[in-house]
């Protein structure tokens, strides 16, 4: 329920429309896609990063979560999941990192 909370107030801000959709995972796809994380990142199998499904269910509990998540993806780190390095991604958008760290977390 917190996270489809989230996600309402998400998509309210970034005007796409207040309610949570089945397609969630085709637009995190998309945004995946667009942001260059598919070269390390799918969502049901650990590539050189983790699964994304895996990053869900670690945080699952967690409720500042989707902020710190935001921050990482665009600073990139190492050390939580083993010694690979995920390197910053400046070409993310402030709005596309908050988008993202809230679609991996709602995945199931
Ligand atoms: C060059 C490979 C690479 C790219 C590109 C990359 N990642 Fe990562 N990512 C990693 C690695 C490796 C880790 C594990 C880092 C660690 O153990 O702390 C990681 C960790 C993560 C985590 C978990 C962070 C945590 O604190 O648990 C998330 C979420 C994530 N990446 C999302 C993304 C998103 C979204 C993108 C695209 C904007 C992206 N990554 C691009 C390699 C990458």
């Amino acid at each position: 329920m917190r996270s489809c909370a989230i996600l309402f107030v998400l998509t309210s801000l970034l005007g796409v429309g207040g309610h949570v959709h089945a397609d969630d995972r085709e637009l995190l796809t998309e945004l995946l896609t667009k942001n260059n994380c598919t070269a390390c990142h799918f969502i049901d199998k650990r590539k050189y990063g983790p699964k994304l499904k895996d990053v869900a269910a670690k945080y699952a509990n967690d409720q500042d979560a989707v902020a710190m998540l935001a921050a990482r993806i665009k600073a990139g780190g190492t050390g939580v999941w083993g010694q690979d390095v995920m390197p910053p991604q400046p070409q993310v958008s402030d709005a596309d990192a908050l988008a993202l760290a809230t679609y991996v977390l709602s995945l199931k």
